[in-house]
């Protein structure tokens, strides 16, 4: 039996949940092997070791230990490190998710050497050039061999790109496959007690995106309608590491009320038992837009545009923009309007990643 070997890849947070389920699946394939690398953008133990710990994710077989720098150079430390990987251990092919500088870089020095990529999370697009992931996630597509996506919009996307149709594959969510998977055991997480809230009567809120974060005016503009709401119950914010010191200068806006109570980053069980039993949540990040979804728990995002549109027309999500007003506005028609349930997007339930195992495999016997 011909076996493929494949180079998969994680760097940041949000890439681990993503490749959980993907090793699983390749892991019951006989004519599958799998390496894993690390390329170490993330590093903390709350930001990485937590997750592979809780996730079961193996031991990578590689890291990079690259760290944090300016995009440039990290994505050039990325490049530089993971070529030799390539060459010393031969892939057949790079596996890549998500949207983070570590999939661009390795991408790109796979496909240098001649090693065919797929990408997980394919084709979604913000339309937002001046997202560092916008720009990860069009470099990807387009020079990715193997183009596996969540949600139709995607498909449309790369359609307008002149992607050719036969390296799309519609293959559903494998954030979801993990949320599903872990559903019960978050649900035996203390957190809520732990950090003294009551179900369905506190906000969770998220914030790292770099315009939203980097620039004091448009943070203040930001915390000030969380700062109401905070009056009207307890916000809890488990803080990026890159969010904390841009905070600092805004704690008045903070103590307001029940107060924006900051948290350390949360592990994986933790954070999707706070989420489910939240009243709403607030958020710029992408997967939080998908979790919520599936959890039937409001999500405000804070951003002008999402590039996973299902969650807005098949989801709870809704754009609230990043000025004062609109987040104002957007907060107060969500408590106003009861949650309504409906169908979740087509193929999120459980299966992505075994149906990424099993078109891999089966692009493996026809090389
Ligand atoms: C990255 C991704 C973003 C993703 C986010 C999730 C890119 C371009 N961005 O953004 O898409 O949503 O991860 O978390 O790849 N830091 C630590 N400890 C860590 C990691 C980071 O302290 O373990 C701090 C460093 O000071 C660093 C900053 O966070 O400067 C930013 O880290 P970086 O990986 O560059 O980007 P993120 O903002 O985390």
């Amino acid at each position: 039996m011909r076996i493929l070997h494949i180079a998969h890849v994680v760097g940041a947070r949000p890439n681990f949940m993503k490749i959980a389920p993907i090793l699983a699946a390749c892991a019951e394939l006989p004519s599958l092997r799998s390496t894993l690398v690390h390329t170490g953008q993330h590093y903390d133990g709350a930001m990485s070791q937590l997750f592979f710990d809780q996730l079961r994710i193996p031991r990578p077989d590689v890291n990079l230990e690259v760290g944090s720098a300016s995009h440039a150079q990290q994505t050039a430390a990325v490049l530089q490190r993971f070529e030799p990987v390539l060459l010393e251990r031969r892939p057949d092919l790079v596996l890549v998710v998500g949207d983070v500088n570590s999939t661009l870089a390795c991408s790109l020095a796979a496909v240098k050497l001649g090693i065919p990529v797929a990408h997980v999370e394919a084709g979604l697009r913000s339309f937002d050039r001046s997202m560092p992931e916008e720009i990860n996630r069009l470099v990807t597509d387009a020079i990715a061999e193997l183009l596996f996506v969540t949600e139709k919009s995607a498909i449309e996307n790369l359609e307008r790109e002149g992607v050719d149709p036969a390296r799309v594959h519609f293959v559903g969510n494998v954030m979801i496959d993990t949320l599903l998977a872990h559903r019960a055991a978050a649900a035996a997480s203390d957190v809520v007690e732990r950090l003294g809230v009551r179900a369905g009567e506190y906000a969770v809120l998220t914030l790292h995106r770099p315009a939203n974060v980097d620039a004091p005016a448009a943070l203040r503009g930001i915390l000030e309608p969380l700062s109401d709401l905070s009056r009207t119950m307890p916000i809890i914010f488990p803080v990026h590491p890159r969010t904390r010191e841009a905070l600092a200068v805004h704690a008045p806006l903070l103590s307001a009320g029940h107060g924006i109570r900051l948290v350390d980053p949360l592990g994986y069980l933790d954070f999707v038992r706070l989420m489910g039993q939240s009243r709403l949540v607030l958020t710029d990040s992408g997967g939080i837009q998908e979790e919520t979804t599936i959890l039937g728990v409001a999500c405000v995002t804070i951003r002008e545009n999402t590039e996973r549109p299902v969650t807005v027309t098949n989801g709870t999500n809704r754009l609230a923009g990043t000025t004062s007003e609109g987040i104002r506005k957007t907060i107060v028609e969500v408590l106003k309007a009861p949650t309504v349930v409906v169908p979740p997007p087509p193929l999120w339930d459980g299966r992505a990643a075994t149906r990424i195992a099993e078109i891999l495999a089966s692009w493996g016997r026809d090389r």
